[in-house]
């Protein structure tokens, strides 16, 4: 077992604790993916999980590095030519340089979450539907053999995602539009110009009936999912969802932290600007995994006018997963109907 975690408490801005790396803020899309997309991936590992240290300067340094776009380059884009020239390429999954949003099967954990919500969120062919932090399309591609006269609207912070969306997505599918916000994240745009604080979705009110944020708000600080939430609740049909996934900071998981039993550690202890606190795994860059407590998740929910339906924890913590063996919590909200 490893021994116990020993907290840093950095106080003050979270935003203001020192400049990331240089590959963080090289001028193509804000480098990194983030290392859980175990989230939707089953029993699969990936970098939040087996491979990494769980905790350390190994463990930071091979997130930059697997994460950079400048890495990513380098190591993948040999294989891209190699699977083009012996036709081993399928027109609506991204290059292997581009899939920036995880380990694990790319097609196979969007089809994983289409039945997941075909099952429990009432998806179906007319279903207006709202990716927030959309990626390079992962579940987008999964949906489009479902939402036959429904919708599809996804939007992102990485240009080279949304770009790929458009070029591969929307212009052989218009049910799909992607929109590209500049919104500010350290791990994904550090150089973004808008707070997700205050980032306006770019939709009518009551335009969705379900919305979905894959190991999205795993990246997010406290303040940005606050605004987030409510914008959500404010861009659902009465009786909508919000599917979405967290790594949840209850008793257990503060436990299991502390016995060193958790996938990795949440050492740093971070506030907000509204004195929100919140734990990551990395001093500098608190978005490669971001840990929000219960209380604060409840509070937040309640405030944007939203339902908490269910938490199903996920493995990160050491827990088993539930039936799926998810990775990182599970967590339905709900718009009232009245
Ligand atoms: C792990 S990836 C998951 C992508 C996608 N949801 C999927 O499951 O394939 C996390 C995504 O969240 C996006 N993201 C982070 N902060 C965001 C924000 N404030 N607004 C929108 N997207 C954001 C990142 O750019 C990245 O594409």
């Amino acid at each position: 077992m490893n021994p116990p975690a020993e907290r840093e408490t950095v106080v003050g801005r979270a935003d203001s604790v020192g400049p990331a790396p240089t590959v963080e803020s090289a001028p193509i899309p804000a480098s990194n993916g983030n290392g859980t997309v175990e989230s939707a991936s089953l029993a699969l590992t990936g970098p939040s999980g087996g491979l990494l240290p769980r905790r350390g300067p190994g463990r930071a340094l091979l997130k930059r590095l697997y994460y950079s776009w400048a890495f990513r380059t380098l190591a993948f884009w040999p294989l891209d030519i190699v699977e083009r020239a012996i036709g081993r390429t399928e027109p609506l999954v991204p290059p292997r340089r581009l899939q920036y949003v995880g380990r694990g099967d790319f097609e196979m954990i969007g089809v994983h979450w289409r039945d997941r919500l075909i099952r429990d969120h009432r998806l179906d062919g007319g279903t207006d539907v709202l990716d927030i932090g959309c990626g390079v399309g992962r579940i987008a591609v999964a949906l489009i053999p479902v939402l036959d006269e429904g919708t599809y609207e996804g939007f992102d912070i990485v240009p080279a995602a949304i770009g790929w969306c458009d070029r591969e997505i929307t212009s052989r599918h218009p049910r799909f539009g992607f929109t590209l916000a500049d919104v500010r994240n350290r791990q994904y745009n550090a150089d973004g110009v808008v707070s997700a604080d205050r980032y306006e979705f770019p939709y009518d009110n009551e335009r969705f009936d379900l919305a979905l944020a894959s190991s999205v708000f795993t990246h997010m600080r406290p303040d940005g999912i606050r605004n987030y939430l409510a914008e959500t609740a404010r861009v659902l049909r009465p009786g909508g969802r919000l599917a979405c996934e967290f790594f949840i900071v209850d008793d257990t998981a503060a436990a299991l932290l502390e016995q060193g039993r958790t996938t990795f550690a949440l050492d740093h202890e971070f506030s907000e600007p509204s004195g929100v606190s919140f734990l990551g795994s990395d001093p500098r860059v608190p978005e490669y995994n971001l840990g929000i407590h219960q209380r604060d998740l409840e509070a937040m929910t309640r405030n944007a006018g939203l339902e908490l339906q269910s938490i199903e924890f996920g493995r990160w913590s050491g827990r088993d997963g539930g039936p799926e063996g998810r990775f990182q919590d599970f967590v339905t909200l709900v718009k009232p109907s009245s």
